[in-house]
């Protein structure tokens, strides 16, 4: 397939901490697949960071930098994706502008992930101007590149519909079709359950990052919720539904060892020890290769890498919004 007829994706995340576990097993191994069929925008969605961290905005900017590693310590790869960050890349704050004069209050006041995040986030003054209007700053990400598809978790539906309606309307008004209707596009796999049995989540401190270190990772691994009832290793266990034999599952390669023990734990055969330390051993050689690619990319690669993402994304983006301006008779 060449260029001309690849379909565009786009997807983005908040620079709010360092990645972890949960965000390769749900999104960036999909994406690295994406680069191969697809033209990828990947972008890193500090103005969105903003609008949650404005009374603290002072980690913005370095975890932006540590994200770009991470990505590409996973696969992302700069030459083949475009990789950049939002505030580099200014026609977004435009696009923006424009889709919150057309954008009735009523869309944003009804979408459920702001009524669901002003009601959950505690400690913080959502209430903003700039907060309620998330949503118009995401579908500006997505139409100034005309994104057919945009990988998202299913908490993002909500803004991937009012993405579509703004876009729609923008073309009722001002009978024109410059933009590609966005489509969503669920990951398969499923969430991945944080180490102490909830969802996992930086707040709840229950995850592994991808740049811990290996006895970080030990550490961690051996303080993983298991089954509750069962108190000595003799004690017939549980393997459905218990993160330690989820995580075996999907990173541990040698399913001859996993299926052992799991045999073992259900037959009260096997104490929790061998279970973590062997889950141990499997994460940590399954996060090596990313550790040993992250430890050769500097500062520096981390900033080249954004720099040339915004030229290129901004030669796309500045293309859609020559066309906005000329449908607004403002060129
Ligand atoms: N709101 C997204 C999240 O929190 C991040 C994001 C911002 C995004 N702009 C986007 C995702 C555009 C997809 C497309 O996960």
């Amino acid at each position: 397939m060449n260029a001309v007829t690849k379909k565009i994706i786009l997807s983005g995340m908040r620079p709010t901490g360092r990645l972890h576990l949960g965000h390769l097993a749900g999104a960036l191994n999909n994406w690295v697949r994406f680069q191969d069929e697809y033209e990828c925008f990947f972008m890193i969605a500090d103005w969105h960071a903003l609008m949650s961290e404005y009374e603290k905005p002072s980690d913005i900017r370095k975890n932006s930098l540590e994200i770009v590693k991470d990505w590409v310590s996973c696969g992302i790869d700069a030459d083949r994706s475009v990789i950049f960050v939002q505030s580099m890349v200014p026609e977004h704050l435009e696009l923006a502008m424009v889709f919150s004069v057309l954008t009735p209050l009523g869309w944003l006041e009804r979408c459920t992930t702001y009524k669901e995040q002003l009601r959950e986030i505690k400690g913080r003054m959502l209430a903003t101007y700039g907060f309620l209007g998330y949503p118009v700053l995401q579908a500006a990400d997505i139409a100034l590149y005309n994104a057919d598809m945009v990988p998202v978790g299913v908490d993002q539906l909500p803004h991937l519909e009012l993405a579509r309606e703004i876009i729609r309307r923008f073309h009722g008004l001002y009978k024109s079709r410059i933009f590609t209707e966005p489509e969503p596009m669920l990951s398969k796999t499923s969430r991945l359950i944080g180490l102490d049995n909830r969802k996992m989540s930086k707040s709840y401190g229950n995850f592994i990052s991808l740049s811990d270190s290996r006895e970080t990772v030990r550490k961690k691994v051996h303080s993983m919720y298991t089954d509750p009832k069962r108190t000595r290793a003799d004690v017939p266990g549980r393997v459905k539904g218990n993160p330690v034999f989820i995580y075996h599952d999907l990173f541990n390669p040698d399913t001859d060892e996993v299926e052992d023990l799991k045999k073992r734990y259900r037959a009260g055969k096997v104490g929790d020890v061998e279970v973590k330390e062997k889950l141990t051993t499997a994460l940590n050689n399954f996060l090596d290769p990313i550790r040993r690619k992250r430890a050769a990319l500097s500062e520096e690669d981390a900033q080249r890498i954004i720099k040339e993402g915004a030229g290129r994304a901004r030669e796309a983006a500045g293309r859609t919004m020559a066309k906005v301006k000329k449908c607004l008779h403002q060129i």
